[in-house]
């Protein structure tokens, strides 16, 4: 795909999630501040991208999918402002600027995670007024690959792996990866095929594609912990070592580690053409990925 056109969607996509940001005003003022400040640093915006182009592969149409775009965008965004903080992985640098709780405090970027998180389902609740038949069912995939069954259980996994006492192997990785990464790309793109309507048979094959997409986003980000520069990557490079994490890298190696991400990918992008419309860019987005560099 072309640089330009990534960019003009990455450019849609911020104006979509720009919108549904809160007014930063009144007594909540300091957070609400926060909150925006780790939602505009920048950052792929993958998800609420993703969650677009598999709505219109499954012929969407109209303005439901956007409160969950930015729905999405800020519940990523929430995840990794706790990630940062002094007591998870201990980072001062996020999407070339300093991380939240470096910018204001750790009280502030606490609140500015839960405020994100619950202004989330506020914003997705916006969706109602489009009258889509499917709108719980949004909401309920949202919830549950977020929470303790997805993106926090793995979270949770991730922290006591670090443990000196504990013993990751493959099969422990892959959980946490599956559930700390990989749940919010599948809950973005599950999104987009059921506000589209697509069958519960379609919307099974989409969650198996983004778990290989989420699989080998997780490993290359593992990959550019060890090969990349704080300067490219908008954030510091070794955290994973310096908090003794065990890696896709420190498990397989390098080597094997970027086979799995182009094997991973290759997958995920058959399942993507097998569909009766095929959505190009969407192919070419999870193509790029492999060689992603931030
Ligand atoms: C970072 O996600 C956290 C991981 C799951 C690896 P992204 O690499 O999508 O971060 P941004 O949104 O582009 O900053
Ligand atoms: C983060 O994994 C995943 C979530 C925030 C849910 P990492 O800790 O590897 O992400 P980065 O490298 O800080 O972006
Ligand atoms: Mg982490
Ligand atoms: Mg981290
Ligand atoms: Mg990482």
């Amino acid at each position: 795909m072309n640089k330009k056109q990534l960019e003009e969607k990455t450019k849609q996509t911020e104006e979509i999630i720009f919108k549904y940001l809160p007014k930063a005003e009144g007594a909540q003022k300091p957070v609400i501040e926060a909150m925006n400040y780790s939602v505009l640093a920048g950052g792929k915006r993958l998800r609420p991208m993703l969650m677009k182009e598999v709505f219109e592969m499954f012929g969407g149409t109209g303005e439901v999918i956007e409160p969950f775009m930015a729905a999405m965008e800020m519940i990523h965004t929430y995840s990794l402002v706790h990630d940062d903080l002094p007591a998870m992985d201990n980072d001062e640098y996020r999407r070339g600027k300093k991380t939240t709780w470096a910018q204001f405090d750790e009280c502030t970027a606490i609140l500015a995670g839960d405020g994100l998180l619950n202004f989330a389902f506020e914003t997705a609740l916006k969706a109602e007024k489009e009258n889509n038949p499917y709108l719980v069912r949004a909401l309920g995939i949202l919830a549950n690959k977020a929470g303790i069954y997805g993106m926090i259980g793995g979270q949770t996994a991730d922290i006591e792996a670090e443990k000196p006492e504990s013993d990751v192997d493959g099969e422990k990785l892959l959980f946490i990866h599956e559930h700390k990464t990989a749940a919010l790309i599948q809950a973005s793109m599950m999104i987009g095929a059921v506000l589209a309507g697509a069958s519960k048979v379609d919307v099974d094959k989409i969650e198996k594609c983004a778990y290989n997409i989420g699989i080998a986003f997780q490993i290359q980000d593992d990959i550019l912990d060890v090969t990349s520069t704080l300067e490219v990557l908008g954030k510091p490079i070794g955290s994973d070592e310096k908090n003794h994490k065990k890696t896709y890298v420190s498990i397989y190696g390098l080597e094997r580690s970027k086979d799995d991400v182009k094997k991973l990918s290759k997958e995920a992008i058959s399942i993507l053409a097998s569909f009766g419309q095929r959505n190009l860019f969407l192919e070419e987005l999870v193509e790029q990925l492999i060689n992603r560099e931030k």
